[in-house]
Formats: structure tokens, C-alpha cells, sequence
């Protein structure tokens, strides 16, 4: 869920101003740059291997920029939004801008979501960095991770800054994560479903293991300023959780702006909301023809893609795995 747009997958968009929605420069969908690279040449540079961050599987470009991330100077009013890839990362960044912004749809529409959440940890080839994105971005501001608890910059802990984090199921990250493997081209071949679920299981995706990844920020919550949410009780009552977000962040809103926070970020606005679907970034990047980003937003899509048996396996590994913890998912709702 990465990569602004910009001209040239191999350019730098020049400036840290938007490149999104601007006059001139580059057009959706559109190549602005005549690129002496061919298109196989293109994909080349934007596939991405992983290598090993601490012993968690990570796009090598990322590992590169680690240093800087590890150094990052968090601010104390900064908000993080952290999850698993494909938990509602971008769902959640959506209400949190429309919060910050007291549901004013029209200056949450200024940027794509991209943008306007950095994404912490982003470093592509000739690409502006996360950092650096923060870096010029004003207070307050919004930060998107998906680092697992223990890599996070030790400046969030050191500050005291809020972070809110959410979980989505694992069956249904599994499928997600699945379909964005062959959408976003930052990504290798997948392989079929059951080879993909079984890499799943094994931790062998970007960012490793669900497990440790949900087991430890849900136990980081004991001792620090989390906001622990789940993808699903968002779908069963958004307004509930909303009033959650709001209650933590010592926020009220009125009533008529929470109804239009939930209108606004419902799937159906979402998907046809350009600031909010990635369909602005180059097909390139990103080829929603394959598979949308806003794919289908639903709690249990894992029943259409799971076999009876893959199911049976998944839910004893899942027990072996989740064994100990009061950490409990709704496969379904
Ligand atoms: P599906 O692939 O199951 O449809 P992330 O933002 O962390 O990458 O997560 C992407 C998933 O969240 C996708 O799941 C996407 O459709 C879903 N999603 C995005 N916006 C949503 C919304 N407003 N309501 C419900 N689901 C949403």
C-alpha cells in the first residue's frame, strides 16, 4: 500500500508538494516522460525482493532506508496508525484525517490518502522517502506504519505518542494480502492461493508472521497509550468505534459530523473517491484492473477462497499459534 504518484517511476517527483491532483505535471494513468526504458525494464526496478530486518521479511528497498527510520524524531502530537498489511490501514487513516479535519470532506479530498497519512517506513527507488514525507508534513501529524511493535523508532515510545492500532482476521488479511500481491507490482509472484496461504502461515510475506504481529502490539497495549481496534467491529458499528477514536484522542465532534465522518468513509464513497482508492497511482505501480485496491471490503470473503481442508489446516495452526492469549478474532460478521 505504498508508492505516491509521480511522473516517472524512476524520477523523484521533484518537489514535496502533492503530486496528486495538481495541473500540469503528471496525469493520471499517464506517462509524462518520454522513457527511453522499456516497459519490462520499468517493472524491473519496481519489483522488490525481501531480505531480513531483524529477522522479519521486508522489501530490500525498506531495509535500506532503515537507519533513518530507526532515527526518526517522532512529535509528541503525532497520532500513529499502525497495523498488519491489509487489516483497514487505509479505512482508518481515512476517519482519522476526516477527524483531524472535523469532517471537512472537501480538505480531505486535497491529497491522496497516501499523502496525507505518510507511510513511516517507505523508501522505493527515486522516490521521496516516509522520512522525509514527515519531515515536511506540519503538526499535528498522521503516521502510518506497519513495523512489527518491537521495530518501532524508540522516539514514539520516548514521546508518549498516541497510536492507534487495528486488526483485522487473519483469513481475510490472508486473501486480501493475496490479491494485493498481484496488484501492487512492488511485489514477486505470489503463486497460486495454497502456495501464498501456506507462505502466509510460515511468516514468509512482508512483515512476517500475523501472529507475532497482532500477539505483540495486543500485549504493548498493557503498558503504553494504544488504542487497540478490530477491522470487524468497524464493519458491525462504525459509529461506535468512531466514538472510541474520538473518546481517546479527547476529541468531541458533533453528531451530524460523525454521520458525515461515516457517510464519507464507507466502502462504496471510498471506492469512487480518488483521494482515497490508489487509483492515482501509475498502473505501473499499481494495476487495479487485476485486482482494485478497494477490492471488497466485506468481514469473511476468506469462505469464498478457502478449501475445506485449507480451512481445517489454517484453524489448528491458528490455535497452536494464538494458544495463551486473551487476543480473540471474528472470522467473520
Ligand atoms: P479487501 O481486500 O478484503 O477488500 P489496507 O488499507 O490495510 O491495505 O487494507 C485494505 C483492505 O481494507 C481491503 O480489503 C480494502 O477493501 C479494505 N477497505 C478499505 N477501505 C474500506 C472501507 N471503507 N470499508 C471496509 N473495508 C475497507
Amino acid at each position: 500500500s505504498w508508492h505516491r504518484t509521480q511522473c516517472c517511476p524512476r524520477h523523484s517527483p521533484g518537489t514535496g508538494a502533492s503530486q496528486f491532483g495538481g495541473s500540469g505535471g503528471c496525469q493520471q494513468g499517464r506517462q509524462c516522460c518520454v522513457d527511453p526504458l522499456s516497459a519490462m525494464e520499468q517493472e524491473a526496478e519496481i519489483v522488490q525482493e525481501l531480505g531480513s530486518l531483524h529477522g522479519i521479511p521486508l522489501y530490500k528497498s525498506f531495509i535500506e532506508g532503515w537507519p533513518r527510520v530507526k532515527a526518526f524524531q517522532a512529535r509528541p502530537d503525532d497520532v500513529l496508525i499502525s497495523t498488519y498489511p491489509k487489516s483497514g490501514t487505509t479505512w482508518l487513516s481515512e476517519i482519522m484525517d476526516m477527524i483531524y479535519h472535523d469532517g471537512d470532506v472537501e480538505k480531505c479530498r486535497r491529497d491522496a490518502i497516501y499523502n496525507r497519512v505518510p507511510f513511516l517506513e517507505l523508501k522505493a527507488p527515486g522516490e521521496m522517502s516516509g522520512i522525509e514525507q514527515l519531515e515536511s508534513t506540519p503538526s499535528p501529524r498522521l503516521v502510518k506504519t506497519h513495523l512489527p511493535v518491537q521495530l518501532l523508532p524508540t522516539s514514539f515510545w520516548e514521546k508518549d505518542c498516541k497510536i492507534i492500532y487495528m486488526a483485522r482476521n487473519p483469513k481475510d488479511v490472508a486473501i486480501s494480502y493475496y490479491y494485493f500481491h498481484r496488484m501492487a507490482k512492488i511485489h514477486q509472484d505470489p503463486g497460486t492461493k495454497a502456495e501464498f496461504l501456506e507462505n502466509f502461515m510460515a511468516g514468509k510475506v512482508p512483515y512476517g508472521s500475523w501472529y507475532d504481529h497482532v500477539r505483540g502490539w495486543w500485549e504493548k497495549k498493557q503498558e503504553k497509550k494504544i488504542l487497540y481496534l478490530f477491522y470487524e467491529d468497524m464493519k458491525k458499528d462504525p459509529r461506535q468505534e468512531v466514538q472510541k477514536i474520538l473518546q481517546f484522542l479527547g476529541k468531541e465532534l458533533a453528531e451530524g459530523i460523525v454521520d458525515r465522518i461515516l457517510h464519507h468513509t464507507s466502502f462504496q464513497e471510498m471506492k469512487k473517491n480518488p483521494a482515497a482508492n490508489y487509483e492515482t497511482m501509475l498502473p505501473i505501480l499499481m494495476d487495479h484492473s487485476i485486482s482494485p485496491f478497494l477490492r471488497k471490503g466485506v468481514s469473511g470473503d476468506w469462505k469464498n477462497h478457502f478449501t475445506v481442508a485449507q480451512n481445517e489446516r489454517f484453524d489448528q495452526h491458528y490455535q497452536e499459534l494464538m494458544a495463551g492469549s486473551d487476543l480473540h478474532f471474528q472470522m467473520e460478521v
